[in-house]
């Protein structure tokens, strides 16, 4: 039966469809800085309390360096991170003790490098940018992806640390359920606009930890864990990539925005078409999805299942943590 509060909560949802311009927010969140002019703020945002790789990705920029730059710069500051155990190095490895690396990067112009099941490369959003920048293809898998990084002058390594590989098999003894949360958190998408008004996005992860051998998440399929139209603006994703790769988040988001949708709006209505579609397995399974988008005025919106989901926000100075609204308790 619906009580009440699950009726506030659908209300809340239905009121982010599009056009109908009414706030949407269960609670008041922070969404932009506001903008009296109609010159771009530079901005770069990203999933989770990333603050050092918005700081990164801000210093970029403030440095003359391009939206694309300032993305690539901040993803690579998880990536390098052993202590962040869902991206780059130190990630969690698969179920055969592998970490497997997925990422992808996006410009203003439509041009997209991806690498998908990549091991052994500490910065997988660099080759990506390679492979956006260097080859004719899109996305690169594997084997094939390696060869490329080696091909290129990346440097291959052992990604698996020693705290990984503890808490790996520590979870083979008992394979409990992973709960992504601020405290095991996942992906980075990240997003930034520079002065001349491009807008780029990044999105760079270990994927779900523990996940079977050969899986590949949301992160690296462009519309899924990332997207940018230079003429709209930008989305990532975060959480579980199923459900990301089954209502293509992102592509969803930017074209909500497209269609009028604040940023918040579209994340909002994103969200709530993943809990309408698959909400047994979203309960059942205690699962967590977050989203992020800009538009190229500098509003930016962000929101999650459940609590427990914040974001970086690097823009008019500031470098600060947001906590997200969620559609779920
Ligand atoms: N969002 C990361 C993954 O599911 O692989």
């Amino acid at each position: 039966m619906e009580n009440r509060r699950s009726f506030i909560k659908k209300a809340a949802l239905a009121a982010g469809a599009i056009g109908s311009g009414m706030a949407c927010s269960p609670e008041t969140q922070k969404t932009s800085a506001h903008n009296a002019t109609s010159e771009p703020i530079p901005t770069v945002i990203a999933t989770w309390d990333n603050r050092k790789a918005t700081q990164a990705g801000i210093e970029q920029l403030q440095n003359g360096g391009s939206a694309l730059d300032a993305v690539e710069a901040g993803a690579r500051v998880p990536e390098g991170d052993p202590n962040d155990m869902s991206v780059g190095y130190g990630g969690h490895p698969d179920r055969k003790g592998i970490v497997t690396l997925d990422a992808c990067i996006m410009d203003h112009l439509g041009g997209a490098g991806s690498v998908t099941f990549l091991q052994g490369i500490k910065h997988p959003i660099s080759v990506a940018r390679k492979v956006m920048e260097e080859t004719k293809h899109v996305m690169l898998s594997g084997q094939g992806a390696l060869e490329f990084a080696l091909a290129q002058g990346f440097q291959q390594e052992n990604l698996l640390t020693e705290k990984a590989k503890t808490a790996w098999e520590n979870w083979m003894a008992k394979q409990e359920a992973q709960l992504v949360n601020e405290n095991n958190h996942d992906t980075i998408g990240i997003l930034a606009l520079d002065k001349e008004g491009h807008l780029c996005g990044a999105c760079t992860t270990s994927g779900a930890a523990y996940k079977l051998h050969g899986r590949v998440g949301d992160s690296p399929i462009l519309g899924a864990g990332m997207y940018v139209d230079g003429e709209i603006g930008g989305a990532c994703a975060t959480g579980l990539g199923e459900l990301v790769m089954t209502t293509l988040g992102s592509f969803l988001i930017v074209e909500l925005m497209r269609n009028g949708a604040s940023p918040q709006q579209a994340c909002e209505e994103a969200i709530g078409r993943i809990v309408k579609r698959y909400k047994n397995w979203v309960e059942e399974d205690k699962l967590q999805v977050g989203y992020l988008g800009l538009n190229l005025n500098g509003e930016y919106g962000y929101y999650s299942i459940r609590k427990g989901y914040s974001v970086a926000v690097a823009q008019n100075g500031e470098n600060v943590k947001l906590e997200s609204n969620f559609a779920l308790g």
